[in-house]
């Protein structure tokens, strides 16, 4: 699998679709791929939703609920769930035609079990001389009561307004020279997001870019300001970190890309909850595979906390929590894993500016996986070795991270499973996604600090949650 697609809650269900080959574990003739779940946490798989036909494959988009049946697909006491995404047509590709890309539709009046490829399709042709033309996110615009659909066009952000999801007209372009390029723009997304201290939100707007990525290959970046229903203007102190740091990043590590939220959630008070891939274009059809390659990252909740210079987003974990906690220790700690899906939560207090710490999770057979902060450079690492005899193409060994507060409590979270770890530092500032492929499975966790005293350190099993915690869950992580 890859980007998750058709992210949607309808009737008691979230659904996950996502972009898949069903054949063999390398990408394809793509498909969208499907899996229900009413938690985030426990997913069914259901069949193939979309498959590819004579006109094209079908590539990445979203999901929308027509409550007010404005497309006119359902009939009287029935719902339309409505995709649209993007037709890939590998032939025009071939040939060359700059217009092998254009957005389609398909409903669904049967929660999402059977789909229908609409018959006036595509509903935005290509305007010809856009190679790259796709993905198209759509949502409910109440303010002015009309569909927007934010699409990838080379490398700027092109929206579009329809009044029933089939007849599109342009609005504006974003992103000609800001943030960061290099590769081409994809999966674009527009959500409004809460500040931690006020609750006014700002409007968030998605970009994953590949390559050109944080660490190399794939990476998302975000810009926040306002969309006045035709046009999104960053914020002037958004522009003043991007002209700083080149770019705002969703997540410091390799491996979190074409994260894209939730429509329909039952609960649109609590913000905006995004899925990613745990994956990077880079090295990722080359990674060790056992019958399948890829998986989604956690779901996260997203807030603006204020920093140094602005605000950046921060990213909360969702539906885990600890079952138990283990006691802290003082100065150096080592900790069995019992299992290797584990929640550790570590709260240090700095007792001077060069307050750090080390983490390593090593077991037979494994090659050993390195946490680190140095207070001295204000930098997160993570160090992923290979095994010995196993060499992937272009994997990045050494992952650095920024820390962007300089609070003197450190509070970090840090979520293990079989091949990643998803570290969410300083409450989800500093979110780094790692996968790691390290020939045997953990056994042990030895963390050292310095300059510091543990306030916490936590190692326990994960426990499912039930859907009706989901809040809670989100304050926990
Ligand atoms: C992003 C992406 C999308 C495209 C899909 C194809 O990872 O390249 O732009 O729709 O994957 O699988």
């Amino acid at each position: 699998m890859n980007d998750p697609n058709g992210l949607v809650w309808f009737d008691g269900e979230y659904h996950l679709f996502y972009q898949h080959h069903p054949a063999i574990c390398v990408w394809g003739p793509m498909h969208w791929g499907h899996a229900v779940s009413t938690d985030l946490v426990s997913w069914t798989h259901l069949p193939v939703a979309l498959a590819p036909d004579a006109a094209g494959t079908i590539f990445s988009g979203s999901v929308v609920v027509d409550q007010a049946n404005t497309a006119g697909f359902a009939k009287p006491g029935e719902t339309a769930l409505v995709a649209l995404y993007t037709l890939h047509d590998p032939t025009g590709k071939r040939a060359g035609t700059g217009r092998h890309e254009s957005q389609c539709l398909a409903y669904s009046v049967d929660r999402g079990r059977n789909w229908t490829k609409y018959s006036g399709n595509p509903v935005l042709p290509n305007p010809g001389a856009r190679p790259d033309f796709r993905d198209p996110k759509v949502f409910w615009h109440a303010p002015t009561a009309r569909w927007i659909m934010a699409l990838a066009a080379g490398d700027e952000i092109v929206f579009y307004w329809s009044p029933d999801l089939k007849d599109w007209h342009v609005l504006s372009q974003f992103g000609k020279a800001l943030g960061a390029h290099g590769g081409v723009w994809e999966c674009p997304d527009l959500m409004e997001v809460s500040f931690d201290d006020t609750g006014a939100t700002r409007w968030v707007l998605f970009v994953s870019l590949n390559p050109g990525g944080v660490q190399g290959g794939s990476g998302t970046q975000y810009f926040y300001g306002d969309f006045d229903g035709e046009s999104f203007t960053p914020s002037p102190d958004c522009l003043e970190q991007i002209a700083q740091y080149g770019a705002l990043w969703l997540d410091f590590g390799p491996d979190h890309y074409a994260a894209v939220s939730f429509s329909n959630l039952p609960d649109a008070e609590a913000g905006p909850v995004i899925l990613g891939w745990m994956n990077n274009w880079h090295y990722g059809q080359s990674v060790p595979e056992a019958g399948w390659r890829g998986t989604m990252a956690l779901p996260r909740t997203l807030s603006l906390v204020r920093v140094k210079d602005g605000y950046r987003l921060a990213s909360r974990p969702l539906s885990i929590h600890p079952l138990l906690d283990q006691p802290a220790s003082d100065g150096a700690a080592g900790v069995r894993l019992d299992r290797p899906d584990t929640d550790i939560h570590l709260s240090l207090k700095a007792v001077s500016p060069q307050a750090g710490f080390r983490m390593i999770f090593s077991g037979p057979g494994a090659a050993d996986l390195v946490f680190e902060f140095d207070g001295a450079t204000e930098r997160y690492t993570v160090r992923r070795a290979l095994p010995d005899g196993l060499t992937i193409d272009g994997f990045t060994h050494t992952i650095f991270a920024p820390r962007l507060t300089a609070a003197d409590r450190l509070q970090l979270s840090v979520h293990l499973d079989h091949g990643s770890i998803e570290i969410f530092a300083d409450e989800g500032l500093t979110p780094i996604t790692v996968t790691h492929f390290l020939g045997g499975a953990f056994d042990r966790v030895a963390l050292t600090v310095s300059q510091a005293r543990i306030e916490k350190f936590s190692v326990s099993p994960v426990e499912k949650l039930a859907s009706d915690t989901i809040r809670t869950a989100a304050r926990i992580g």
